[in-house]
């Protein structure tokens, strides 16, 4: 497992283009034709381990900075630069607990229902994992200036390894539209906060251009090295159900970096005969920013092999854009109406059998206050996985004994607004509203014996 050759290299995952380029570059669009790149691997120069469970022998060797890392606990499956360009503060330190009180929630079976606790990495949120990967690429490149545009997590996150990586970083966020937990993270680490009069999407569109025309490096999830960090969310998935495959992973769906990476994740590790199934994957937009909904369930839209039929994409955007269309969901950080990743994940729908729901923002708030009383909370978007899971389950489209993991993406106090709303103004059938009294001993102790009784 020492062998540090570096055999990756960058290729357009067009079809007609399959340009290539080496690792050496920070491209994140294929200078050839503009469609995404992936990261791949010359699997037969790497030193892969014979079997999945060899990984957990880094346990015992924690105090290396690479072991303790839950991302490059794995570098072999991501194999892409030198051990010392390898940056890592420690993410992927997560826990899956099972949950039986949820299971009952959506209807699955005792010991069936799974939840990656991905809230709990150094910023809060799985950005972590693909930001660990993707500065150890700005190391590799030299990079001294960074920038995205975020709804708010990928700000955090980018701000947070900035500044321990010595780098200068820009965030863009789009007018009112990001949650106050992950705002002041931004600023307390050190970036510089540019507020846009517009969305996410004219965000993601600016700094794109920004970067480009300035040479900063992009942590935006089109950066593919990005993905290849979480990718392990799916790794540590398996290694705490002791190597086994579950059958369906649950995960919200926004720009749709993380869908697309784990289904490259586990097309991978069938390739290299590490596991023998791929499980299936659900991925779940809010109805106010269903593109990917809209464009699967109703327009049909296939990976085919590559051959996406763009003109279907195109169309789409210029409807929106003729209705002036912005997003709308309390779950803030999926409120993304044009996903970057949107052809990667087509991708994983067909290596997965994907399936592709929406819940409303009413149900996204019941499945987090579910989460919140009977799991360690999350932040809105992360609930949208069991809210549907719940959808998937009332169809019957996974079964009640199907072992089930959905991902938690962020932590709950990211976003309290939302949580503090839900509750106080008892907008759902979970609130939990606070009580008022008169400071007064006797109606105080009243009010404890009613409550308590
Ligand atoms: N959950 C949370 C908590 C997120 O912050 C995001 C994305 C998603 C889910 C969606 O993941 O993009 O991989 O489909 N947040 C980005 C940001 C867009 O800027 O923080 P995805």
């Amino acid at each position: 497992m020492a062998k540090q050759a570096v055999a990756a290299y960058q290729k357009c995952i067009n079809p007609d283009c399959g340009a290539e380029f080496d690792c050496g570059q920070a491209l994140f669009k294929c200078p050839n034709c503009g469609d995404l790149l992936d990261v791949l691997y010359n699997w037969d120069k790497i030193e892969v381990p014979d079997k999945l469970s060899d990984f957990r022998k880094r346990w015992a060797r924690r105090d290396n900075r690479l072991d303790f890392s839950g991302v490059w606990r794995f570098r072999e499956l991501l194999n892409f630069c030198k051990d010392k360009h390898k940056v890592t503060i420690g993410e992927g330190q997560t826990i899956l607990q099972r949950n039986d009180a949820i299971a009952a929630y959506v209807d699955v079976k005792p010991a069936c229902l799974y939840l990656q606790y991905e809230g709990l990495n150094p910023s809060g949120s799985f950005k972590d994992n693909g930001m660990s990967a993707a500065f150890s690429h700005a190391m590799v490149v030299g990079a001294k200036s960074c920038a995205c545009a975020s709804t708010g997590n990928t700000s955090a996150s980018m701000s947070l390894y900035a500044h321990h990586c010595g780098l200068k970083s820009t965030v863009f966020i789009g007018s009112g539209l990001i949650a106050f937990g992950k705002l002041s993270q931004s600023m307390d680490y050190g970036a510089q906060t540019i507020q846009i009069l517009g969305d996410f999407d004219d965000c993601m569109r600016q700094v794109q251009h920004v970067c480009s025309k300035l040479g900063m490096y992009l942590l935006n999830s089109l950066n593919p090295f990005r993905l290849e960090g979480q990718k392990t969310i799916m790794y540590r998935i398996m290694e705490q159900l002791g190597w086994e495959v579950p059958d369906w992973i649950v995960v919200p769906g926004g720009n749709l970096g993380n869908s697309s990476a784990f289904g490259k994740a586990f097309l991978e590790l069938k390739e290299l005969g590490l596991i023998e199934r791929i499980p299936r994957i659900a991925i779940i937009n809010a109805t106010g920013a269903a593109t990917l909904s809209d464009l699967v369930n109703n327009k049909r839209l296939l990976w085919n092999q590559g051959n996406v039929e763009q003109g279907v994409i195109d169309e789409y955007y210029a409807d929106l854009t003729a209705r002036g269309f912005s997003p709308h969901t309390c779950a803030s950080a999926i409120e993304i109406s044009r996903p970057v990743n949107l052809k990667k994940c087509l991708r994983t729908i067909e290596i997965c059998r994907g399936v592709v729901r929406a819940v409303t923002d009413e149900e996204i708030c019941d499945a987090k206050a579910i989460v919140g009383k009977y799991g360690l909370g999350c932040e809105p978007a992360s609930a949208a996985s069991i809210a549907g899971l719940k959808h998937l389950r009332a169809e019957g489209v996974i079964g009640a004994d199907e072992r089930i993991a959905c991902v938690l993406t962020g932590h709950p106090l990211k976003d309290p607004n939302v949580t503090v709303d839900y509750h106080k103004q008892g907008q759902g059938q979970f609130s939990n509203q606070p009580a008022e009294v008169a400071n007064d001993f006797d109606e105080i102790i009243k009010l404890v014996n009613r409550i308590n009784g």
